[in-house]
């Protein structure tokens, strides 16, 4: 397939925002801009599309809501291949911040990534994956 060019139909706020951005980094050319936003997109999601990952999956969690603490524990045990490391960081009173390095099949840790997510307390997860092939 060759170069593409397409129309995108941008909402106000995204393009307010757009420009800010490209401001503060020093982009002129919106083009170049949407390229870049194409290539971060598609590097975000890439160890999706299976194969071997490794990265961190980042959760922010209430440690006061019921034995969340306990079962955060039990699913690291219950990954034990994928969970290399973690690192539990004390934000405020409630919340606290979860950095877990994990490697394996993307399939293992798309499950991982949503039992995480569907655990109550849990806030937000973010994965930050990269594909280990090529
Ligand atoms: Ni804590």
């Amino acid at each position: 397939m060759g170069s593409g060019k397409f129309g995108v139909y941008v909402p106000e706020d995204l393009m307010i925002e757009l420009s800010r951005c490209m401001q503060a980094l020093g982009i002129k050319s919106r083009s170049v801009a949407v390229r870049e936003a194409l290539n971060l997109f598609i590097l975000e999601h890439k160890w999706r599309y299976g194969g071997k990952v490794t990265g961190v999956l980042g959760l922010v969690y209430d440690h006061e809501v019921n034995d969340v603490d306990e079962a955060l524990t039990d699913i690291q045990h219950k990954y034990l291949q994928n969970v290399i490391s973690a690192l539990h960081i004390h934000l405020n009173e409630r919340d606290c911040m979860l950095l877990l390095v994990v490697k394996g099949e993307a399939s293992e840790i798309k499950n991982l990534l949503s039992e995480l997510m569907n655990l109550k307390g849990v806030k937000l997860v973010r994965p930050l994956l990269l594909s280990a092939e090529k």
